[in-house]
């Protein structure tokens, strides 16, 4: 069978938004604590940071991250965090039953991110906290010195100001499981006179509301619409956040993932739409996805600790990646990449060890799982505009969607540079798709490499003790002949061709 795209230049969505390869860092598990903080590791720097993770990092191509949660937030003081490590107090953390001795904070993340390079994201508590704790850890964060806040920031070794641009109103607030969980009026009250307030302080701010923790909650739409009826006028975006697994076997369904991603940003924007209609608004509400990815939430690693036992740092949703779930995954960013023009933020859901590319083992290694290559190739080779696809392919039968194209795929063209690279995932199980594009619009393009990300057995995934078992590797059945693209992708497998 085939795949064949249509791709011409002028098929333009929108440019490719640095934004879209963001991650986040939660207090969680040992995402923080041994994870990017490990004082005493061999690599560690003068701040305890380690530094093969942050060389990890770098090469994963990550431009903003989120932080400090995540469900944690919602219980979190972040004064905790400020101020001499030793007199810092521990706290339960109720949302992962653990222990935070609170020895990374907010001054912690923040030399951290200038160290990674990337654009911070903070998250303010309003699950059990409101208004004054916002503004306050936004005039910690940001006030220019001369009030309390801010000289205590000096005081604590960081005169200038940190200008966070990106604040989210809480987390996953519609979400029964969030310590201090909202009605979609209550959070809508509160989001916008939070907004409100933060705004009065600095009104440059790009702020985020809560949207739905996933497209199949009961609240789903209802949610957003209530939401921005309210806070339409204070808020730049609306959140999305989407974890997908293989549940009972269902290979067929898990594979098509991606069309849940797309049917949930469209609602969204569609919801943001009606309520621009219903306001007379100008503005449009962007989409942040702020959390996405594979998260085996049903398996044992995500089970937090219980009873009395409230550890510090323990292994927490650590799952395991394989080569299917790196396609999927794949397969989310070639979502989230079509949907450029709407979606301006995007976070993977999480950076180290916490259901993460870049995993850990305390003392010791840092190594790579098999969703770490198409992160890092897609956020290092995505450039210029985002351009729609149109495809021809098979299609499949599952029970979650119905039917579903058997490949997806995206490109980007970067005009200046000549540059055009081809994002495409084959998410058939049974057979390979022999792939066939006319590439004449773009004038005279040369092959510069076809990568394509595949195992035999779909299941093999990256481990300390075999982390090359799945990588991407060059597949030199793609050729570029007169203008025409052709190449095989094999069954579940994700491929990037680049051409200039
Ligand atoms: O990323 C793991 C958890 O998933 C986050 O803490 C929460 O926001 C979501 O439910």
């Amino acid at each position: 069978s085939h795949v064949t795209l249509a791709l011409n230049p002028a098929f333009r969505v929108a440019p490719v938004r640095r934004r879209t390869f963001g991650a986040f860092v939660e207090h969680l598990g040992r995402c923080v604590y041994t994870g990017i903080h490990e004082p005493g590791h061999p690599s560690a720097d003068e701040d305890g940071f380690r530094t093969d993770v942050l060389a990890l990092t770098r090469e994963l191509g990550v431009s903003s991250v989120r932080y400090p949660g995540g469900n944690f937030v919602s219980g979190y003081r972040w004064e905790d965090g400020i101020g001499p490590a030793e007199e810092r107090p521990a706290r339960h953390d109720l949302a992962w039953h653990s222990t935070d001795p609170n020895t990374v904070g907010l001054d912690e993340f923040m030399a951290w991110v200038s160290k990674a390079g990337v654009e911070p994201m903070y998250a303010v508590n309003l699950g059990t906290r409101g208004i004054e704790e916002a503004l306050d850890v936004l005039q910690y964060a940001n006030a220019p010195e001369g009030i309390a806040l801010s000289d205590e920031r000096a005081a604590n070794g960081h005169a200038a100001p940190y200008g966070i641009s990106m604040w989210c109103l809480g987390n996953e607030m519609d979400g029964p499981w969030q310590t201090g969980h909202k009605t979609p009026e209550e959070y809508a009250r509160l989001a916008t006179e939070t907004a409100r307030a933060m705004r009065q302080e600095d009104p440059d701010l790009e702020l985020i509301a809560c949207g739905s923790s996933n497209s199949s909650m009961e609240t789903f739409g209802e949610w957003e619409s209530t939401v921005l009826t309210e806070a339409y006028d204070h808020v730049d975006m609306i959140s999305a956040h989407a974890y997908y697994s293989e549940k009972d076997g269902d290979q067929a369904s898990f594979l098509a993932s991606a069309d849940d991603m797309d049917y949930f940003i469209d609602s969204v924007v569609a919801t943001a739409d009606h309520v621009r209609a219903k306001l007379g608004r100008d503005k449009r509400i962007m989409v942040s996805f702020d959390e996405w990815n594979i998260w085996y939430q049903h398996r044992a690693e995500s089970r937090p600790p219980s009873g009395d036992d409230w550890p510090v740092a323990p292994v927490l949703l650590e799952d395991t990646y394989s080569a299917m779930d790196a396609v999927v995954f794949g397969n989310l960013l070639i979502s989230l990449l079509r949907h450029s023009d709407r979606v301006a933020s995007a976070s993977l859901a999480q950076l180290v060890n916490v259901i993460a590319p870049i995993m850990t083992a305390p003392g010791g290694a840092a190594w790579k799982q098999t969703t770490f290559h198409p992160f890092a190739l897609t956020s290092r080779h995505a450039a210029g505009e985002v351009l729609d696809v149109r495809l021809q392919a098979p299609r499949f039968e599952n029970a979650r969607f119905g039917t579903s194209a058997a490949a997806d795929a995206v490109a980007t063209w970067d005009e200046e540079a000549g540059d055009l690279t081809v994002f495409v995932v084959n998410r058939g199980a049974d057979a390979p798709l022999a792939l066939d594009a006319d590439l004449a619009a773009f004038g005279d393009l040369e092959l510069v490499e076809a990568l394509t990300l595949h195992h035999e057995d779909p299941y093999a995934a990256n481990t300390q003790d075999a982390p090359e078992t799945v990588t991407p590797a060059i597949n030199d059945s793609v050729a570029l002949t007169d203008g025409h693209l052709a190449g095989d992708l094999p069954a579940i497998s994700w491929t990037m061709v680049r051409l200039a």
